[in-house]
């Protein structure tokens, strides 16, 4: 098992942003997707985090779960975590909440 630490920006519109940290473990050598560990985090430990998952293609198509990953913007649902830290963004300027953004 390693453990993945999580920083995500969140907040309730732009320019209102808080640095959250969380921690997932995952098994070892597993493939795990930014989405991934998004999800891990809502099921496990915050409901109340706000990213684009629900009825989502997951196959790098549809381009909503797009996000920042470490400054670069990327689809949350093909990007692998390989590092042991990772920091999530919005990736526009026009946040909802969280990691949704408008447009
Ligand atoms: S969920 Fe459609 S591109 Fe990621």
């Amino acid at each position: 098992m390693r453990k993945i630490v999580v920083n995500i920006l969140r907040g309730a519109e732009t320019g209102s942003g808080r640095m959250c940290r969380y921690t997932v473990d995952v098994d070892d050598g597993a493939a795990v997707s930014v989405m991934n560990i998004l999800e891990d985090i809502y099921e496990n430990q915050d409901h109340t985090l706000a990213f684009f998952s629900h009825a989502a293609c997951r196959q790098a198509a549809c381009g909503k779960c797009m996000v920042k990953v470490d400054g670069a913007v990327k689809l949350a649902c093909k990007e692998r975590v390989d590092a042991d830290e990772v920091t999530i963004e919005p990736y526009g300027r026009n946040v909802v909440r969280d990691l949704i953004c408008e447009g």
